[in-house]
């Protein structure tokens, strides 16, 4: 069996794990232990190091010494670090763009300025500012609050702050703006607008592409999408692939934009593929552009790959082959529905101190519902910590109906998680705003 390492430690990469083992033997270099990679790792007979996933001659090492034949990697930071540059160098098959590729998700004026060429129509109206006077006088532009301010690097989908919402006031959003003109030395601030937000994610061997079921995150903390925005707190998808918003001739307008955007990442040598996904808003006045991301969403990935009717390594070949095609990439006609577990501090405030907590994974299990660990490790039994402020494990399942699956996953968490955990109990509610 073929060997496959696979960097970064949330729950998209437990999702991974889980459907890149099928067919490889998996290896990883991870921060710390988390508890479902590890079993996957143990389970295909592959290995992995605690060590640091960004130290590049670690990575460099950890391949040479294992002869290492494919690397998949998802996560943002060690996309924009170069780390799919270290294994191509080596010679491995990759799933994931090099740093050059990654700049769509990292630069958000070069993802601008790429819609602003391919589809002119799809921009919102926006400014990109790079000193504080600049700053003043386009804010004095609005009357009020109804712009939205966009930070230029990577900031794990908690960096976007839209008047009304996020900051109350010309001044608080000034003074937002400010910090991030400071950080990165520009800063973007759009029109607000008002309109339906969705996400076009699809599966790339840098040419062909193939349109992922659309899913619905839910991207604020707390009930009815009040508190401040975290890297998602629950996410679905529907039986037809679409929401009930949408129609085909959106998703096909969506995939027209991200097939020419590769075709100009890609024209003079391979930078991109894996997963493209786009952000959007449905307006009055049509389909436009929020951003591009270079990785699967998370959660999106544990509903996403939950829903593929192919096997996943199969897909990741036809990757590698470029022949990648809507009759080798399946997907099943079947709702999924994910709900992410936190602690109750998450996206408000930072713990001091990991938090010990239980759950029983065994019980969730026997109920059809699948756990996906992320800044969580085991310390015995059904003890786990956390590893950081983020998310600590997410819950899966598809059923025939969204009901359904909805039951299953709440129902699955009654009396096996521990009261000091936190989430959000209204997943499944698609919101008007
Ligand atoms: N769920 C949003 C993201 O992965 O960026």
């Amino acid at each position: 069996m073929e060997k496959c390492l696979l960097l970064g430690n949330g729950g998209r990469e437990a999702v991974l794990a889980e459907y890149i083992s099928k067919g490889y033997e998996l290896y990883t270099v991870c921060p710390y232990e988390n508890p479902t990679i590890i079993e996957y790792v143990k389970k295909s007979n592959g290995k992995y190091i605690v060590n640091d996933p960004f130290n590049k001659d670690i990575v460099r090492n950890f391949i040479i010494d294992n002869k290492i034949d494919a690397c998949v990697i998802s996560s943002d930071n060690l996309l924009q670090d170069g780390l799919i540059d270290v294994a191509r160098e080596l010679g491995l098959k990759t799933f994931g763009p090099t740093t050059k590729g990654a700049k769509i998700e990292w630069s958000k004026t070069y993802a601008l300025d790429i819609v602003k060429k391919l589809a002119p129509e799809m921009i919102i109206k926006n400014y990109n500012v790079k000193n504080e006077e600049e700053l003043k006088k386009v804010i004095d532009i609005y009357e009020d609050d109804e712009f939205v301010v966009k930070p230029e690097g990577l900031t794990g989908g908690k960096g976007v702050k839209v008047g009304g919402i996020h900051f109350k006031g010309k001044n608080e959003g000034f003074e937002y703006a400010k910090s991030c003109l400071k950080t990165s030395g520009n800063v973007i601030i759009q029109d607000k607008i008002e309109g339906r937000e969705f996400t076009v994610m699809a599966l790339t061997d840098g040419e062909n592409i193939v349109v992922t079921p659309t899913t619905f995150d839910y991207p604020y903390r707390f009930d009815e999408d009040k508190g401040p925005g975290t890297g998602g707190m629950g996410c679905l998808s529907f039986e037809n692939g679409l929401l009930p918003f949408l129609e085909q001739s959106d998703i096909d307008e969506c995939s027209k934009l991200i097939v020419n955007t590769l075709k100009y990442i890609n024209k003079d040598s391979l930078e991109f593929n894996g997963v493209i996904y786009g952000g959007f808003f449905k307006t009055k006045n049509g389909i436009k552009f929020i951003e591009f991301n270079s990785r699967f969403g998370d959660p999106e990935a544990l509903n996403v790959l939950n829903s593929l009717k192919t096997p996943f390594t199969e897909v990741m070949e036809n990757i590698f082959n470029k022949t990648l095609n809507t009759d080798n990439c399946k997907f099943k006609n079947t709702y999924t529905f994910t709900v992410y577990v936190v602690t109750k501090e998450y996206a408000v405030e930072n713990r001091k101190e990991p938090l010990v907590f239980w759950m029983n994974k065994e019980k969730i299990q026997e109920q059809g519902v699948k756990v996906y660990f992320a800044n969580t490790k085991n310390l015995e039994g059904d003890t786990y910590s956390s590893v950081s402020n983020s998310r600590l494990f997410g819950l899966t399942t598809s059923a025939n109906t969204l009901e359904e699956a909805k039951e299953k996953v709440y129902n699955s968490m009654k009396e096996n998680l521990d009261e000091k955990l936190d989430y959000r109990k209204d997943i499944g509610n698609i919101y008007e705003h």
